[in-house]
């Protein structure tokens, strides 16, 4: 694999290879087996793949967040010397390289700028979208992969092409969890112990609200999940909602949920001193 940061060498260096189509898994780095799971797919579907290390200021609405972010590039490079080969490129831009002035485009994603993550991270997917669009100009990808981990975001960047009129495909991959249920996250490391081994406690509680459907209302759904979750000490859940997958609206009664459409339940949780955030398939039988 090459290494680059700047946006020179990369266009050099995908013009060089002479390969379609071009793959795209972006990432702010502090990886793990999920991003790797993006990553082999990105490989497995094209003979060049770029993938991104940034950590995107614009995105973050919480300033300590930022400044606590595990930067571990390092790392990073060693666990993706494994999975990329000759053809493939990592990029590890600075500020001045995405963002060579100030970006002040406002996006709007209508209903999915105002539920869940919208609702408690304001101006964050505005920011995603400058990235993620800036990524887009520079890289040109004809595919971009993307983890279902970070569900409304995907729901967004695929809103983000659509409007922009972007021919680059947009995959939405899995959800990879540790051995507990926990979903993988870089936030993760951050845990204190205790509250970690607690952690399982999302998964296993959302997968019970997801059985729970056929024979329970959504808001005893809801109660059943939030009293679960509120009961460990240190977590408090910010939302759990049921929304389709494509405009992300709440469902507050079984007979609002569509067939043909797909639910999912979504949850963010306060574990501590970290957001931690979850979802799963609802399936109506
Ligand atoms: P980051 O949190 O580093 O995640 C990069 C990609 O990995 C995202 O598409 C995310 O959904 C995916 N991912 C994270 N954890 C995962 C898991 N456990 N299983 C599967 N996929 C997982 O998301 C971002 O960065 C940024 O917002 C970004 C899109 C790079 C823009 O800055």
């Amino acid at each position: 694999m090459k290494v680059t940061c700047t946006v020179k060498e990369l266009h050099k260096l995908i013009k060089k290879m002479h390969l379609t189509p071009v793959g795209l898994v972006p990432t702010m780095g502090a990886l793990h087996e999920g991003h790797l799971s993006l990553v082999k797919s990105a490989v497995a579907q094209c003979p060049v793949v770029v993938v991104s290390i940034y950590v995107n200021p614009t995105q973050f609405n919480d300033k300590n967040d930022l400044k606590n972010y595990p930067g571990t590039l390092d790392n990073d490079l060693a666990l993706l010397e494994k999975v990329l080969r000759e053809t493939d490129i990592v990029f590890t831009p600075g500020n001045k390289e995405i963002y060579p002035e100030e970006d002040k485009r406002e996006f709007r994603f209508g209903n999915l700028d105002n539920v869940m993550e919208a609702m408690h991270r304001p101006g964050h997917f505005n920011g995603v979208a400058q990235v993620v669009n800036r990524l887009f100009e520079i890289v040109r990808p004809d595919i971009a992969i993307f983890g279902m981990k970070d569900f409304q975001q995907l729901a967004v960047i695929k809103e983000l092409v659509r409007q922009t009129g972007n021919k680059v495909k947009i995959i939405g991959n899995p959800i990879i969890r540790e051995n507990d249920g926990l979903a993988m996250s870089s936030r993760n490391m951050l845990l204190e112990p205790g509250i970690r081994k607690d952690a399982s406690i999302i998964y296993k509680t959302i997968s019970s609200a997801s059985s729970m459907i056929t024979g329970h209302d959504i808001p005893e759904i809801k109660s059943f999940v939030e009293n679960s979750i509120n009961n460990i000490p240190e977590f408090k859940v910010e939302y759990f909602d049921i929304v389709d997958d494509t405009e992300l609206i709440p469902v507050s009664k079984q007979g609002e949920m569509k067939k043909g459409k797909r639910y999912f339940g979504c949850i963010a949780v306060r574990a501590g001193k970290i957001r931690l955030i979850d979802n799963i398939e609802i399936g109506l039988v």
